[in-house]
């Protein structure tokens, strides 16, 4: 998730731009670049770190000029450098773009733009401007606003993947192209000129008035004016709305917490985690960065998920994911223990680092003993260019872009989703059949439609919430692939509501927790149907039994579980092993509700830390 910002008008360009990606930091940054046009030249400065870097080489070098553009890097594809900090340029060096997003199919267009194209980064949106400067090659005589646009356009229909894009070139002066397609960008309509951002935070001390781009449209802006295209180039006529946030409730889109927005960016951050990381046909995944030969990966007798909190419930659906497909005994070691317990690791041994931040201390510690026990090391990391992402010998980002709030949601979800592709890719080489592979991908590719079934019942939850927000204690439970679940529930629980919980496999309760039940501590199952169905609703009667008031997640369809729980709470059905990316959105608003029904902050609960590279 990286930040644009776009100005053209009146006023000198430079200082509002680097104000703007101030205002875009909270989007996370690694590194950062403005680009300002002055008569038939373009100035780039580029800087890796703060944008204060930035801001200080700007000065330097001043940069005149009333039409510029800028960009805050969050890195997808390569590392944090200089080269690879947007804004990029075409082959010529005349046109210059920022974009948010990921072209699936770059490497595709960099073949068929040929050896004579040199690249000076490492970025899939460096290869977008060639293509973009190809089609301008192609476009006969003087370039002008209406040829700009139609090889904008023309490249735009070769491009599968998402995008947020600004261009501008030398010899079409005071014209920037603006283009949307899964990445959001807004217009901002002010008395001097036209500010373009991928939220409205950077424009709002300039002006209320915005157009929300939509996908598939294209703007052309001037100083004074802008039309609007589809990519059949026909014009689309724009409203011009007002908005009523600050800039607090901009930088949240309008959620009262992070944490909220963060549970609402799942089901789109979900498609960037899985985006070109699979084949249907095949029924395979191919996950490139795990850098191992079908000979390695045919050796590798044992997997250890080595994780801290919330990265060790991901890791757990894992290991049920890779036992179940590849049939690879698979553990899950929480990484204090780990790197203390002379771990038995050889070089049959895969082990992931499975890391939000990428640079927790205790599962750097843990990969690095790995390491020196001869395993193959990879991580599995959402922060790019983190310390575990630059230690480990390969391994997969996770695109979940930055998750600010402390409890972690959708790096969840994006954790089990690679996880999940990495189970396949090592089941499709040993057990699993291609149908079986044809029909997981299929279910994956519909999990962000069943998230949004599931935010749209965010209302009976938040009532539900509510009625258990009383309540001093709770457990919950679940078996098979849901006991990792009611783990990551009952943490979301306790992190942010400070109401005691913990989870058990519901065979377990009678073990000893079942002590405790009463009618004043309250029970959560997770209940989908699953091959331990059964099981659970006998755990549940147990509870019942004990006067336990019982919540239940329950497959949609299942009426019967009216009968055993005082609320239940309907999940759309999956296939089992991806049943835990739609039952853990419940159990996260859940905790949302309660949390806020208490007053607490959410977003910053007490005692914790985002990011803990302390031992
Ligand atoms: C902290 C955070 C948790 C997180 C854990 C592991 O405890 O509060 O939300 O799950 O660290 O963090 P990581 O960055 O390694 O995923």
């Amino acid at each position: 998730m990286c930040g644009i910002i776009g100005y053209i008008g009146e006023k000198n360009a430079s200082p509002i731009l680097i104000q703007g990606l101030r205002k875009l930091e909270y989007r996370g940054y690694d590194s950062a670049g403005v680009a300002i046009q002055d008569g038939d030249t373009i100035a780039r400065v580029r800087s890796v770190g703060k944008i204060e870097n930035l801001a200080a080489r700007a000065a330097t070098e001043k940069l005149p000029g009333t039409v510029g553009i800028a960009h805050t890097r969050w890195a997808t594809h390569g590392g944090v450098t200089e080269e690879n900090a947007h804004p990029h340029t075409d082959q010529s060096e005349s046109l210059v773009l920022v974009h948010n997003g990921i072209v699936e199919n770059y490497r595709e267009i960099k073949e068929q733009l040929g050896s004579e194209h040199i690249y000076n980064s490492e970025t899939d949106s460096e290869i977008l401007a060639h293509l973009i400067g190809e089609h301008i090659k192609e476009s006969d005589g003087k370039l002008t606003e209406e040829s700009f646009r139609l090889a904008v356009e023309c490249a735009l229909k070769e491009v599968r993947g998402t995008y947020g894009l600004v261009v501008m070139h030398k010899d079409v002066p005071d014209y920037l192209i603006v283009a949307r397609m899964g990445s959001p960008l807004v217009i901002g309509v002010g008395t001097d000129g036209y500010y373009i951002a991928s939220d409205a935070t950077p424009m709002l001390a300039y002006t209320k008035k915005v157009i929300f781009l939509e996908d598939g449209e294209i703007a052309c802006v001037s100083k004074t004016d802008m039309q609007t295209f589809n990519l059949k180039d026909e014009c689309v006529v724009k409203c011009v709305e007002e908005i009523e946030w600050n800039q607090e409730q901009a930088e949240k889109q309008g959620y009262e917490d992070f944490m909220l927005k963060e549970i609402h960016d799942q089901p789109t951050v979900f498609e960037d985690a899985i985006r070109g990381r699979f084949n249907v046909e095949e029924g395979t995944a191919h996950l490139g960065g795990l850098n191992m030969t079908e000979e390695e990966m045919h050796s590798v007798k044992r997997i250890v998920l080595i994780a801290c909190g919330t990265a060790s419930y991901a890791s757990m659906v894992g290991k049920y994911a890779f036992e179940r497909l590849a049939g690879i005994p698979t553990e899950v070691d929480v990484a204090s223990e780990f790197r203390y317990r002379d771990p038995i690791i050889d070089k049959h041994t895969l082990v992931f680092g499975v890391s939000q931040s990428g640079e927790t201390a205790d599962t750097l510690a843990a990969l690095r003993e790995a390491k020196r026990k001869g395993a193959f090391v990879r991580g599995i990391v959402n922060v790019v260019g983190s310390t575990i992402a630059r230690e480990t010998d390969g391994g997969t980002y996770i695109h979940a872009g930055p998750e600010l709030a402390v409890a972690s949601t959708k790096a969840y979800t994006n954790m089990v989703a690679i996880l999940l592709l990495y189970a396949l890719q090592f089941g499709r080489l040993k057990r699993v059949a291609l149908a079986t592979g044809e029909r997981m991908l299929h279910a994956l590719l519909e999990i962000p439609q069943k998230m949004n079934e599931i935010l749209d019942t965010a209302e009976q939850i938040k009532t539900i919430a509510k009625v258990y927000a009383n309540y001093d204690h709770m457990f919950f439970i679940g078996r098979g692939i849901n006991y990792p679940v009611a783990l990551e529930g009952s943490i979301k629980l306790k992190e942010i509501s400070y109401i005691h919980s913990e989870a058990y496999p519901g065979g377990e309760l009678k073990h000893g927790p079942m002590a405790l039940l009463s009618e004043n501590f309250p029970v959560f199952g997770i209940m989908t149907k699953d091959q331990l169905y059964d099981k659970m609703r006998s755990n549940i009667e147990e509870v019942r039994a004990r006067k336990a008031p019982v919540i239940l997640i329950a497959s949609q369809g299942d009426d019967t579980a009216k009968e055993l729980g005082e609320h239940v709470m309907y999940t759309p059905k999956t296939m089992e092993l991806l049943q835990p990316l739609l039952n853990t959105v419940i159990l996260q608003l859940f905790s949302y509700y309660v949390a806020k029904e208490l007053g607490r902050d959410v977003d910053r609960p007490r005692n914790l830390a985002k990011s803990v590279t302390v031992e």
